[in-house]
């Protein structure tokens, strides 16, 4: 939620802050805006709208002169996209600027004393506040700006990351986080701050992550300062290297990042499980795992917490975490999880899913499962991310920046994980014999080639596209191991073309969904040749009888199906626990044809933002 960069040093801050801004657009796109100090002026331009659009107005209204500066692309928390609302915001003398990602929940009653104090507010959001009460303390008490931000920032409740600049400080920005993320970028007299490294890789790879309850002061030429909020502390701050390359974060000739990622699925589910799936040898290892296999092996019961697309993935490993290694599994929405009083007990695991590594509600939740004593175990992609550095142990998905806001390629790569772990397990138990566990790993390891063959119904997706492009419902039915991935190809089309869509399990259609079945509906039900496929053939005679439209995603060689289907995709034939690796594909790109034949905006759908750092 919200996207923050900025940049002190030598070269011209402008042109890193705007292009840092587009990378991070993913973060939120209903407005933004970026200060520049030119050692004269501090020179503020925002709007609402993208960051072209500032870039626009930046064009008409103020020169980009300056070596200092922050910019900011907005998520509206508090406050309508509006351009007064969009940040940097500046306190009242004008002599402080500030951009912030997250919420000030306490920001009534500071601004209800700031009011009676006489400041003056312009915008409605808790930003305007929070810069306030910095100017507030800074005057009341005389403070540095450093100083200032820390005495404010012990008085405030909720969740930020901020950077704050003082035109009588002209050579330093502070910064800080709690519950958002901020990298600092480590160049040669230079600094770069962002709400991820994206906005700097060409620049520099040491960064460091600054963590809840640490603040930065960074001035030009003199190393940088990190301290606790809380105590004054000084910490000594971990400089990593980064892993990210540019060509990762660009489009690479695709038309949207979406559709780079749904391409990308073969080489990075191969990325997945590389070095940890041996399949020859028999073999399966990941560190996080083989350390605390006797946790994994006496857990009770597992847990798994997650949001959205990742819930999904978490159901599809609740059905093979339960078949192969026979453990007890719960999977829940982290936002139900953390306020309903859950039963959390020491022997459970709890396993928390999350792309972007940094959802509130799944790091909430993680901070509550372990408080109550359970071993927690993250399955990220953002390297460093919060989550992954809050769980106790866990494993990267390795599959490259997910820039499209729709998840495509973290899905398929965390169902792998969590597949390679179910295997683990199922080896550590001797809950599956020694046959079956060879064939599942050698089936694994041609998931990539499979997935490629996969990518070959985009045409036949696009044509069922634009026969159903103008629908105003769908319905995606699955079973089994494929319900969740009827769950998730619903919100795949409703979040990227605005149809409303809902996914069941083909079997609870008749209890009441099938009331919405007439000839205008599109059915799209998944019925790979394994598994419950008689039974998914009769709820296709349902619909069939009644008229509905079926699409289905069918087995390669299927006739069955094809005999009553409307339409049918044809996916590699594979073991039935692997088939969402596949049956997912399609899906995919059919929604990606939707939306795009129906000019929507794939890879910044309207309302939402990738990385979700708000309850
Ligand atoms: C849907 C989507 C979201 C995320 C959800 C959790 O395409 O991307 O539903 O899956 O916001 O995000 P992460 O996985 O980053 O915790």
């Amino acid at each position: 939620m919200c996207g923050i960069v900025g940049y002190i040093g030598h070269r011209e801050a402008y042109p890193i802050i705007i292009k840092g801004l587009k990378r991070l657009e993913y973060r939120g796109y209903d407005s933004a805006g970026l200060v520049l100090y030119d050692g004269k002026d501090l020179k503020l331009c925002k709007t609402k709208g993208k960051v072209s659009d500032l870039e626009e107005k930046v064009a008409k209204e103020i020169s980009t002169e300056g070596h200092i500066g922050f910019g900011h692309t907005r998520w509206a928390t508090h406050g309508v996209p509006n351009d007064v609302n969009s940040h940097p915001h500046f306190s009242n003398s004008g002599k402080l600027a500030i951009v912030h990602n997250g919420i000030i929940e306490n920001y009534e009653p500071l601004k209800k004393e700031l009011i009676k104090r006489g400041y003056v507010f312009h915008s409605d959001t808790d930003t305007e506040v929070l810069i306030n009460l910095i100017e507030d303390v800074q005057k009341t008490d005389n403070l540095k700006l450093g100083k200032a931000v820390q005495v404010a920032l012990n008085q405030v409740v909720g969740a930020y990351a901020i950077v704050v600049f003082d035109v009588n400080k002209p050579d330093e920005l502070v910064c800080a986080r709690l519950g958002s993320p901020l990298a600092i970028g480590i160049g040669e007299d230079e600094y770069f701050v962002a709400s991820d490294a994206s906005p700097f890789i060409e620049f520099t790879s040491n960064a460091i992550y600054l963590e809840d309850e640490e603040m930065a002061i960074i001035r030009l030429n003199k190393p940088m300062k990190v301290r606790k909020i809380k105590d004054d502390s000084l910490v000594d701050p971990y400089v990593q290297e980064l892993q990210m390359n540019l060509e990762q974060i660009e489009k690479g000739g695709y038309e949207h990042f979406m559709l780079k990622e749904i391409y990308e699925q073969p080489n990075v589910i191969k990325d997945t499980y590389r070095g940890r799936l041996l399949a020859n040898k028999g073999i399966i290892q990941m560190s996080g795992v083989e350390d605390n296999l006797e946790k994994f092996t006496n857990a009770k019961r597992i847990l798994i917490i997650a949001c959205g697309t990742s819930w999904h993935a978490g159901l599809v490993a609740e059905y093979v975490i339960e078949e192969f290694a026979r453990i007890p599994v719960e999977v829940e929405y982290a936002s139900e999880f953390r306020y309903r009083n859950p039963i959390i007990n020491k022997d459970d695991v709890v396993i928390a899913i999350s792309q972007s590594g940094e959802t509130a509600d799944t790091l909430a939740a993680i901070k509550l499962a372990k408080e109550n004593g359970a071993f927690v175990f993250g399955v990220c992609n953002v390297v460093g991310s919060s989550i992954s550095r809050e769980t106790d142990a866990g494993a990267y998905t390795h599959a490259g920046p997910e820039i499209g806001v729709a998840s495509t390629k973290a899905f398929t790569t965390q169902i792998t994980i969590l597949t390679l772990i179910a295997l683990r397990l199922a080896k550590a138990k001797g809950t599956m014999n020694q046959s079956d566990y060879q064939r599942y790993l050698l089936e694994l390891e041609m998931i990539p080639e499979k997935v490629q063959e996969a990518l070959q119904t985009n045409d036949v997706a696009k044509q069922i596209a634009e026969i159903y492009k103008d629908v105003p419902n769908a319905l995606y039915l699955g079973r089994g191991f494929n319900f969740p991935v009827a769950l998730e190809g619903a919100l795949k089309l409703k979040e990227i073309s605005y149809i409303h869509a809902e996914g069941y399990p083909a079997a609870e259609m008749k209890h009441g969904p099938i009331a919405l079945i007439d000839e205008q509906m599109p059915v799209i039900v998944i019925a790979p040749n394994k598994g419950h496929y008689d039974k998914v053939v009769s709820n296709i005679q349902e619909i069939k009888s009644r008229s509905g439209k079926i699409i289905a995603v069918v087995t390669k060689g299927d006739t069955q199906v094809k005999a009553l289907a409307d339409h049918v995709i044809e996916i590699p034939e594979t073991s039935e626990a692997l088939t969402p690796l596949l049956t997912t594909i399609p899906l995919q790109l059919l929604s990606y044809h939707i939306a795009v034949l129906r000019g929507c905006n794939v890879d910044q759908p309207r309302n939402l933002a990738k990385s979700v750092t708000v309850e």
